[in-house]
């Protein structure tokens, strides 16, 4: 309410035992309501009025009950039948006991409200009211109000540009059970994604093997290979606006992958590999007026051989990492970015989650977006 939203506050049963609807009235300044045939307001229907009036619903704190309910659809209170008529983002901060947040069950429940576009305001670790200790206790009052401002606050500047990114490590075979292939976790690109949808944008993915759910709403192509992925964007490519290469391709794949399982026969093997193709730099020649976004993982003279690729690779930004860096490494969920532009500019980012670096790549793509007239304001 600080922030200037209307709050109108729905209660369950059991919320109401802990704190009376009469003290949230008062609060916000509206009607409380917790049953389905609740009708503060005569003549409309209160959960269809809330379900389509709202910008957003917060369910804060939500138990496991209550997400066992929203992940099955249920609709046997005024809560969870608001969660299912409402087009509006949903945002979760559950809270309960540390035995019931890793269950298997509400952990399942969870995964299958994140496909559905639902976000969760993870909970902490700490000692609950019950006296155990774990992860559980409800995400701190300011965490959940930035998450509610954010998502409020989620932009329509890319509505209708067509984002092609790749994600992931390449495996290449060596035989039907080994591969070839990089350190990458695909958590980068998939935040790339997830952000550029986040901004109205139409996105496919092109994704090698990785253990992350892809963003709801972006076109997924799955590839395991260096040459799938370079058929898959050479598909692709012509119909993007903007690409964006975040997948750690292996640049060298078995010249001759066998076709069975090669034993343990000898004290040395010796692999000949071959050259894969460079995806991003053979699209990026016939780039057109299209943004073309590069990364680059180095170990040392970084920002030299950055500027290197982006001139090799004619690209329009190579947002460059040393992954020699602890923050800044593969599997990790933050990254350490330096943006180099093909106008020379270099501009280093402070250490922040690949979904904070997605952000800032992205508003510079659309800062390049407009510049080449491919976007207008
Ligand atoms: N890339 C690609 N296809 C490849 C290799 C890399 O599309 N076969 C892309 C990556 O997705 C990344 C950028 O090119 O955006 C830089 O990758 P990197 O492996 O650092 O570049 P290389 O050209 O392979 O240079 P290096 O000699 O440092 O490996």
């Amino acid at each position: 309410m600080r922030a200037g939203h209307t709050v109108r506050v729905v209660m369950t049963h059991s919320a109401t035992r802990l704190i009376s609807p009469a003290t949230l009235a008062a609060l916000t300044g509206n009607p409380v309501v917790v049953d389905v045939f609740d009708e503060p307001e005569p003549g409309q229907i209160a959960h269809i009025r809330l379900a389509q009036d709202s910008d957003l619903i917060l369910i804060a704190p939500a138990t496991a009950h209550t997400i066992a309910r929203l992940a099955l659809g249920l609709a046997d209170d005024m809560l969870t039948t608001i969660a299912l008529a409402t087009r509006a983002p949903i945002l979760v901060a559950p809270a309960m006991n540390p035995a019931m947040w890793t269950h298997p069950a509400t952990q399942a429940h969870v995964q299958t409200l994140r496909a559905r576009g639902v976000e969760f305001i993870d909970p902490t670790y700490g000692v609950m009211a019950c006296g155990d200790e774990g992860w559980g206790k409800i995400a701190d009052t300011p965490v959940i109000v930035q998450a509610v401002q954010q998502r409020l606050q989620r932009t329509h500047d890319l509505q209708g540009v067509r984002v092609l990114v790749t994600a992931g490590p390449t495996y290449e075979p060596i035989d039907p059970v080994r591969f070839v292939g990089n350190r990458s976790s695909g958590k980068m690109g998939y935040a790339v994604a997830e952000a550029a949808l986040a901004h109205g944008a139409v996105v496919r993915l092109i994704t090698g093997p990785t253990a992350l759910t892809p963003p709801v709403g972006a076109e997924v192509v799955r590839v395991q290979t260096a040459q799938q992925m370079f058929e898959a964007v050479q598909a692709a490519f012509e119909a993007c606006d903007v690409f964006i290469a975040a997948a750690a391709v292996a640049d060298y794949r078995p010249e001759r992958p066998l076709p069975t399982k090669r034993k343990r026969q000898s004290q040395h093997w010796t692999l000949r590999l071959v050259a894969n193709p460079d995806i991003l730099g053979t699209v990026a020649q016939h780039k057109g007026n299209r943004v073309v976004v590069g990364f680059a993982a180095e170990t040392d003279n970084i920002l030299h051989h950055a500027q290197e690729k982006l001139m090799r690779k004619n690209l329009d930004l190579i947002a460059v990492n040393n992954v020699l860096e602890p923050e800044s490494g593969f599997e990790g969920d933050t990254n350490r970015l330096t943006l180099i532009y093909a106008d020379g500019r270099v501009v280093p980012l402070p250490l922040m989650s690949k979904r904070d670096c997605a952000e800032q790549l992205l508003q510079a793509v659309r800062e390049m977006l407009l510049r080449k007239g491919r976007l207008t304001a």
